[in-house]
């Protein structure tokens, strides 16, 4: 079902090599028909988030779609075609959602998008279009990592690493919603009163000891939940152990690499590594219905003002994805990079 008469191609920004931020490329590719259990999507905005970056390099090449390749999870937009099956969406439906750019999926960097209608929500009202993009990959994680498995509960200490990044900014918000006192760590002050701003009681240089500050904050007792989205790659696991209080919660986004359990053991611990991309993967519908609802109950945490999205202060169009790529891997942005689809 098709709201318009919908044009034959669409611009798009392809890779058909693994490599550094120019194997971007435009192209015209034809819009993809409506499939049953799907919507097609006329993309306004998307996102960058690391494991884009990842899977253009080749560093996550197992994650991505087969070459030559649409990227990018992340999508805000405006629903044009609905397939059979499908009674939650209809044309004109602003929704938004990560439905794909990973194996097996195409994904937003297109002026239309196919995307499973399971995974998307309706967009908050109260978002524009860039804004709602920034946000599905990262409060998936951040939700399922401390509000269902951690379950976060009032008064618990919570030590949420990189509180004004991607992930972090939006654990800050939802560990604060759900009642814990939020420590926040950043590398430098503008970036730590950002996460004060966004509900960190407590603001702190992640460079610190780990002792240290476990001392200052908890009176060395620990914390009740570890949020670590830098985890094993770059070497923060252990000390998130070692941050974490006897039978604390540790939950990590980044679990490939060698990393010591002991203070697991010694201590307890209960460690949860999230992946949201599983049920993008592996074709799990359950899995996509448990990420829509947490965009539909994000998408009122938002309206009710108690969940916003953090934006980059610089902005892209499509034809500019190699330069918004390029400043992600730089560790220049802050906040969310959005990449406007629409309007090119
Ligand atoms: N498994 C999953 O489902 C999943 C989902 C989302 C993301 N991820 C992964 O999680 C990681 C973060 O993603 P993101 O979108 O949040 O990236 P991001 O926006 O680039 O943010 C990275 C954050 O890490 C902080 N950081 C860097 N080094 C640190 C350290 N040694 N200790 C504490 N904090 C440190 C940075 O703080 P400063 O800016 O202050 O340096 C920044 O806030 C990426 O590796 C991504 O691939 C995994």
């Amino acid at each position: 079902m098709s709201g318009r008469e919908l044009p034959e191609t669409m611009d798009a920004q392809v890779i058909r090599e693994h490599g550094g931020p120019d194997a971007f490329e435009p192209a015209e590719l034809d819009v993809p028909d409506v499939e049953p259990n799907h919507v097609l999507v006329e993309v306004a905005a998307t996102s960058v988030n690391p494991v884009d970056t990842k899977i253009r390099s080749g560093a996550a090449a197992d994650l991505g779609p087969d070459l030559p390749a649409v990227l990018h999870g992340d999508v805000a937009g405006t629903v044009v075609a609905v397939g059979a099956g499908v009674d939650d969406f209809a044309v004109g439906d602003e929704v938004y959602g990560c439905p794909g750019g990973v194996a097996g999926t195409g994904g937003a960097l297109a002026e239309y998008a196919l995307a499973d209608a399971a995974s998307l929500a309706h967009k908050p009202d109260s978002l524009t279009m860039r804004e709602a993009a920034a946000l599905p990959l990262v409060t998936i994680t951040a939700w399922d990592g401390l509000v269902t498995r951690a379950d976060v509960a009032p008064g618990d200490d919570v030590l949420v690493h990189g509180g004004s990044g991607g992930v972090g900014h939006v654990a800050v918000q939802l560990a604060a919603r759900e009642g814990g006192i939020v420590h926040a760590t950043a590398s430098d002050e503008p970036k730590r009163d950002l996460a004060r701003n966004l509900g960190a009681q407590y603001a702190f240089d992640y460079h610190r000891d780990v002792a240290d500050y476990v001392e200052e904050y908890t009176d060395g007792r620990g914390f009740d939940v570890v949020f670590d989205p830098v985890g094993a790659g770059a070497g923060t696991l252990e000390g998130s152990f070692d941050a974490a209080s006897l039978k604390g919660h540790v939950v990590t986004t980044v679990a490939r690499g060698d990393v010591a359990l002991d203070a697991t053991h010694t201590k307890g611990l209960s460690v949860d590594v999230v992946f949201m991309l599983i049920p993008l993967l592996h074709d799990d519908h359950d899995g996509r219905r448990y990420h829509r609802d947490i965009l539909r109950r994000a998408a009122s945490l938002v309206d009710d003002g108690d969940l916003r999205p953090l934006l980059d202060t610089e902005t892209y169009g499509l034809d500019e994805i190699s330069e918004a790529h390029r400043r992600l891997e730089a560790g220049e942005h802050v906040g969310k990079i959005v990449v406007d689809v629409a309007g090119e």
